[in-house]
């Protein structure tokens, strides 16, 4: 069977995380080869871009100069990582991917999610997921549930009350957009009911 990619979105502090690695897990036992990657980073180049676009002291990034960060990490991440791990008949799992471009840059930030779309997939050579997890949530829970966790906020986490608003209404019109490929979780549901609507749309796609 060849490798099958499936990506996990939504707003920061949606749990998405957890739930790739109970995936990851779930997919081990059931034998397959599994690589867990992130966005914005999982390469050496990449993590330095993802320095750039966290680091709350850059205040003056443009919404373009972010966007283009975050392409050009994606681009590296695909072409060097995933695309390989495909072609072996690897289950490639990744935290983020263009859907995130989508809502935070394109729907949050209204630079316009036809053209991330269309710059994303010139930047990755047309690579889409086979299967997405989105994560929904109320606005403010996420990042109520970071700050529990004691991590100083980064930049994007920083972003005035409103960003987040749209961030997650961005996600609500990515869903609906791709349904076809989309599975929408509430994020604010226990983890292993969660996991559970999850492992069995993963047993729909390996079969
Ligand atoms: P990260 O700490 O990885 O967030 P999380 O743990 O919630 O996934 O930080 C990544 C941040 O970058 C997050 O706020 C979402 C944002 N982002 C974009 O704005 N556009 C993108 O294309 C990607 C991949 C991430």
């Amino acid at each position: 069977m060849k490798g099958r990619f499936i990506t996990f979105e939504g707003p920061d502090g949606s749990g998405k995380t957890t739930q790739i690695k109970l995936a990851e897990q779930y997919l081990k036992q059931k034998g397959f080869e599994v690589l867990t990657t992130f966005e914005p980073g999982g390469t050496g180049i990449g993590k330095k871009i993802r320095a750039i676009l966290l680091d709350k002291s850059n205040l003056e990034m443009t919404d373009k100069t972010e966007t283009l960060l975050f392409l050009a990490s994606r681009a590296q991440l695909t072409e060097k990582i995933i695309k390989p791990a495909l072609k072996s008949h690897q289950m490639v799992l990744c935290d983020r991917f263009f859907d995130s471009t989508i809502a935070y840059q394109g729907i949050a930030r209204g630079l316009g999610a036809q053209r991330m779309l269309d710059f994303s997939l010139w930047a990755t050579g047309g690579l889409v997921p086979d299967l997405t997890f989105v994560f929904h949530m109320k606005p403010g829970i996420g990042l109520e549930r970071k700050s529990r966790q004691g991590r100083p906020k980064d930049r994007l986490e920083s972003q005035e009350d409103d960003f987040m608003q749209k961030v997650c209404q961005g996600y609500r019109e990515v869903a609906e957009r791709f349904k076809e490929r989309i599975v929408s979780i509430d994020g604010e549901k226990d983890i292993q009911a969660v996991f559970a609507i999850i492992r069995d749309k993963i047993n729909g796609l390996i079969g």
